[in-house]
């Protein structure tokens, strides 16, 4: 089988991180987003994975040989020379994804994190008969995303609605499809919404059928979701009751720590945290709701929460640093500073503190 993973666009809204690396190759629980999504593909018996990208495909292709040879898996890219939005990408790849074999596709958004129940998108996707299936899941503000209208009982979908004004329903488009090859003659090579114009079609013709995704589920391409995300995802290895989360007198709830981080005495961790390769939590540092990435010194008795810091930054003793604030790659934080909710971009030294949430440049 075959899949298509649509990383286009900038990453704008995980800035400052975006600034260093595109944003499927941010990590997420300590693993690049993407490869969540390429190991699960795997996983199914996916054997090739293309990257539909719009730039720097060099950066992305790089980063992914070595996992090539690793799982096993082949990974091409099919560049854009102009964005193409979500449904011309699957265009300009067609030959990549048809196949003798006539099988079914998955396509996927490159900033999902779920479990990724494949394997019963591929029962559903046999069973209904139809020509694409899609996951939905249930939120609360649906607003920001594809809305759902379906039959209950059979998941044919009535209705897509995407990003509607007025509320339409509360179950919402997940970015994970199984497309059969025909769906392919419905798609112009021109910049055009798989959204907007290809699902309406489909489920006009009552061939769209949506299958309620089990678990968890969010879109990590926001600073608060990816935080929200994180504990999602931490609770789901909870519940499977995973080797990974940490354990000890110094850990509250759930919690990793990469093999080669090193973290002092009496420190206080969690609950959802990851803590990266290379890191070194000094002694009586207290850390909650947060993603220190790779290479980050933690000096004496900080305190960090609800944050991200990203990769080779360092942050002083009794530094509080909290409410949403990202680091950049390489960011100093002075010793005994407080930021409320800083945005620094990457290689800055901060030596006053941050009393309100603000974009350090
Ligand atoms: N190759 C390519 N080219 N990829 C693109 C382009 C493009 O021009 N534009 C967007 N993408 C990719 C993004 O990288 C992302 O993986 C995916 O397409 C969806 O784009 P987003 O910008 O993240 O869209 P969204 O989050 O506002 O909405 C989408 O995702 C929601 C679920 O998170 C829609 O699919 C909604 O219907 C859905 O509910
Ligand atoms: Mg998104």
């Amino acid at each position: 089988m075959k899949a298509l993973i649509l990383v286009g666009g900038f990453g704008t809204r995980l800035r400052p991180l975006t600034l260093s690396v595109p944003k499927p190759l941010v990590e997420f629980a300590n693993k690049p987003m993407i490869l969540h999504q390429i190991e699960a593909l795997k996983a199914v018996g996916v054997t090739e994975v293309v990257l539909a990208i719009n730039y720097q495909p060099e950066v992305m292709l790089n980063f992914l040989k070595e996992f090539e040879a690793k799982l096993g898996i082949t990974i091409t890219c099919s560049q854009e020379t102009e964005p193409l939005g979500t449904a011309g990408p699957l265009a300009l790849a067609r030959d990549k994804l048809i196949d003798k074999s006539g099988e079914p596709f998955f396509v996927l958004n490159s900033d999902v994190i779920s479990e990724y129940p494949f394997k019963e998108m591929i029962e559903f996707h046999k069973v209904h008969g139809g020509e694409a299936s899609i996951m939905v899941t249930k939120v609360d503000e649906p607003s920001k995303y594809g809305v759902v209208v379906m039959e209950e009982s059979t998941g044919q979908v009535d209705k897509f609605v995407e990003k509607p004004k007025l509320f339409v329903g509360n179950k919402i488009n997940a970015g994970i499809y199984l497309l059969n090859p025909s769906v392919l003659d419905r798609i112009e090579l021109r910049p055009t919404s798989i959204e907007k114009e290809v699902f309406p079609k489909i489920a006009a013709e009552k061939k769209l059928f949506a299958m309620v995704l089990p678990g968890f589920w969010m879109d990590i391409g926001q600073p608060r979701d990816y935080i929200t995300g994180l504990r999602l995802y931490l609770d789901s290895l909870r519940k499977k009751a995973s080797p990974k989360l940490a354990t000890g007198s110094h850990i509250v709830g759930n919690v990793l720590v990469h093999e080669t981080a090193k973290i002092g005495e009496g420190c206080l961790i969690g609950p959802d945290v990851a803590i990266g390769p290379g890191c070194v939590v000094e002694s009586g540092v207290r850390l909650s709701r947060c993603t220190v990435m790779r290479g980050v010194r933690i000096k004496k008795h900080a305190c960090i929460s609800s944050s991200i810091i990203g990769w080779h930054s360092t942050v002083g003793q009794w530094a509080r640093v909290e409410n949403m604030t990202i680091l950049g790659e390489d960011v100093h934080v002075c010793d005994e500073i407080y930021s409320n909710g800083g945005v620094v971009l990457p290689h800055k030294e901060i030596k006053s503190s941050i009393l309100k949430p603000e974009i350090v440049m």
